[in-house]
């Protein structure tokens, strides 16, 4: 089985992108490594702050925040970092040709209860001069270099993109390789599940509570089939699942908060994982459109996502051809 490091040598990948690519990996054993301490290193529970999002960050956010910019800082590779846990970008080397935009932990809620976890990253070009602003980093999801996360969980694998099809590695915990274990990773253009936060089902806009309806109709509605769910409330685990066998994920707009029309960050949560499943043959979209065309405005920005199979993602779509979802 192949081995990461030889697997992009050979599809001719920049020696420098792979230099970033192996530092996020060590990172990402590195936060592992943390994470299996769990109680007993005393990483759990609250840090006590608020992120710049002005949610509470878990001890692991920071400690995993702190590991990944370090480690990007110094690879040498890279010009500037973006994080959820940052309020501004933070400068690296001046002759990086990459910037990257990561959720050091994404589903943080889950580490308390011993439940997935991941880091997702977006790495996009560097502007040609040396300075850079948070500006350089408005790019659109389409100028994705690569996009990727790292799961941790009962394995912890690696999922990527470089733009020609998605593979999934696999960490061999004895040698610390990533090992390729799933190549050219296919999304099934049908599916039976969905994943919505359901509770949240009132503050929905129409159109979305009109088609989760009628999936949970089932084979007595108009879908003429029955449905499953699922919610793990970690969208890098709800994402690897519709990879491994379809699915449909939203995480809507509502209502509630008219500066938030979305929960999920645009950058560094929806860019990543949109490239990864439109890579993998699916739909990844945003009420204007593919996620993937939209132009940043802000690095923190959030967006209405609705990603996955692509024939129920197109059927969710065409509910919502007059209203935004
Ligand atoms: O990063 C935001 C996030 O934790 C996602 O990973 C996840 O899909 C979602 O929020 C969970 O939201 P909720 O708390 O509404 O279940
Ligand atoms: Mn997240």
């Amino acid at each position: 089985m192949q081995q990461l490091t030889q697997q992009l040598q050979d599809n001719n990948t920049p020696a420098d992108l792979i230099q970033l690519i192996l530092s996020i990996c060590r990172a990402c054993k590195e936060i592992t490594t943390q994470l299996q301490g769990g109680a007993m290193t005393g990483v759990l529970g609250s840090a006590g702050a608020e992120n710049v999002q002005g949610e509470t960050q878990k001890k692991l956010d920071v400690v995993s925040n702190d590991i990944l910019k370090q480690t990007l800082i110094a690879s040498g590779s890279v010009r500037a970092v973006a994080s959820e846990e940052e309020e501004t970008i933070v400068a690296g080397n001046d002759e990086g040709h990459y910037l990257v935009a990561f959720d050091p932990l994404d589903g943080s809620s889950n580490i308390d209860i011993n439940s997935m976890v991941g880091t997702i990253f977006s790495i996009m070009p560097a502007p040609a001069s040396a300075a850079v602003s948070e500006q350089d980093f408005l790019q659109p999801g389409r100028q994705q270099v690569a996009a990727g996360y790292v799961l941790y969980g009962p394995s912890v694998m690696l999922v990527l993109s470089l733009g020609d099809g998605v593979q999934m590695y696999t960490l061999d915990q004895q040698t610390g390789e990533f090992i390729l274990t799933v190549d050219r990773v296919q999304i099934d253009t049908e599916t039976r599940e969905f994943a919505i936060n359901m509770s949240n089902q009132r503050f929905w806009a129409p159109p979305m509570q009109a088609y989760i309806d009628d999936l949970l109709a089932g084979s007595d509605g108009p879908r003429e089939k029955n449905f499953n769910m699922r919610w793990v409330a970690a969208m890098v685990a709800d994402v690897h699942r519709i990879l491994c066998r379809g699915g449909l994920f939203t995480y809507p707009w509502d209502k509630r908060d008219p500066d938030k029309p979305g929960k999920l960050r645009l950058m560094y949560e929806a860019n990543p994982m949109g490239m990864l499943i439109e890579q993998a043959g699916g739909a990844a979209y945003t009420d204007s459109g593919p996620i993937l065309d939209i132009q940043p405005e802000k690095i923190h920005q959030r967006v209405p996502v609705i990603l996955g199979s692509i024939n129920e993602v197109n059927t969710c779509v065409a509910y919502h051809q007059q209203r935004p979802f």
